[in-house]
C-alpha cells in the first residue's frame, strides 16, 4: 500500500504518540518530584555504610559520611557500659557531637536519604547536629538504619522536628549485611521519581528521530525510566521496527 504524504505524516504521528503514551503507562508513582540525591550516613563498624553503598550504586548519588570530630573508639561504643561515651550521649536528648566538615553544597540536593544505626531504639545524637547544621526546608527526607535486631521504632519520627519544614518518607531497617537486592526492593517502594545524573536528557537524546522511506519525524521523549530504557536500546545505532495492527 502506497501513502500519501499526509497518511505519512498522521501515522508517524500516532507512533510518536503511542511509544510516549507507553512511557507514561510504565512511569513510578511521581510523588515526590525527582531530583539531585544524597545519601548522608553515620556510621562506626560499616554497617550503615554497606547500606549507603547499595543505595550510591542504585540511584547514582553522592554520599557523604557524617563523621565526629572525636571518632567513637571501641570503648566509646561499649554498650554494655554505663559510663561508655555513646551511652552518655544516648542519655543526653541535648547532647550535640561536633561534626568533622560539611557538605560542600546541600541547596544542589533535592532528596537526602539519611542513615544511621540504632543506639538504644534511636539514631545516635549526631544526626541530630547533622540535621541541625543545615536548611532542610522543602527537601525529601529518607531515613534508613542498622541494628542488632531491632527495627526502626520511633527513631526517625523523633527527628522528624530538627527539620520540619522538610517532607519525612518512612524509613526502612536493614541488617548490616543486607544485599542489594534488598536494599533496590526497599528503593522501588519508595514512590520516588529518581532522575540518575548519568541518564538525564539532554540534547539529542531527548528526540526520537524516525524515518519510514523518505518521511523523517521527530518526537520527543518523556523524562521517565521507559524512555531512559528506550535510550538505552537505541544506543547502539539505528534499530529496524515492524509495525502492525492487531489486538
Ligand atoms: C551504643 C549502641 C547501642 C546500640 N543499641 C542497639 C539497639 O537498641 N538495638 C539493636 O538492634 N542494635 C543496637 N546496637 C547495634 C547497632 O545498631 C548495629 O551494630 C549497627 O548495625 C551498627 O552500625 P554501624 O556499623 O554502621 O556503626 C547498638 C550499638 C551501639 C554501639
Amino acid at each position: 500500500m502506497r501513502m500519501t504524504g499526509k497518511r505519512f505524516a498522521a501515522l508517524m504521528l500516532a507512533l510518536a504518540a503511542a511509544l510516549m503514551a507507553c512511557a507514561r503507562r510504565h512511569e513510578t508513582a511521581p510523588a515526590p518530584e525527582e531530583g539531585r540525591i544524597l545519601i548522608a550516613y553515620f556510621s562506626n563498624t560499616g554497617n550503615t555504610e554497606n547500606i549507603a553503598g547499595h543505595l550510591a550504586e542504585i540511584l547514582g548519588a553522592d554520599t557523604w559520611e557524617i563523621t565526629a570530630e572525636t571518632a567513637y573508639s571501641a570503648a566509646d561504643l561499649n554498650y554494655n557500659d554505663s559510663n561508655s561515651r555513646a551511652n552518655r550521649e544516648q542519655n543526653d536528648p541535648d547532647a550535640r557531637p561536633a561534626i568533622s566538615g560539611s557538605v560542600a553544597d546541600m541547596g544542589r540536593y533535592d532528596v537526602v536519604f539519611l542513615g544511621y544505626p540504632i543506639w538504644w531504639g534511636q539514631a545516635p545524637r549526631i544526626v541530630s547536629t547533622f540535621l541541625e547544621g543545615y536548611d532542610l526546608a522543602g527537601k525529601t527526607i529518607v531515613p534508613f538504619c542498622t541494628s542488632g535486631s531491632s527495627g526502626i521504632g520511633t527513631s526517625a519520627e523523633a527527628l522528624h522536628g530538627l527539620a520540619d519544614s522538610a517532607e519525612w518518607l518512612d524509613g526502612g531497617r536493614f541488617s548490616g549485611g543486607a544485599s542489594r537486592g534488598e536494599v533496590e526492593e526497599w528503593v522501588n517502594g519508595l514512590g520516588l521519581t529518581v532522575r540518575k545524573e548519568s541518564a538525564a536528557m539532554e540534547g539529542d537524546a531527548a528526540v526520537l528521530h524516525i524515518t519510514i522511506d523518505d518521511t523523517a519525524l521527530t518526537a520527543s521523549l518523556e523524562d521517565n525510566s521507559s524512555a531512559a530504557a528506550l535510550r538505552e536500546l537505541l544506543g547502539g545505532g539505528d534499530v529496524r521496527v515492524t509495525l502492525s495492527l492487531g489486538q
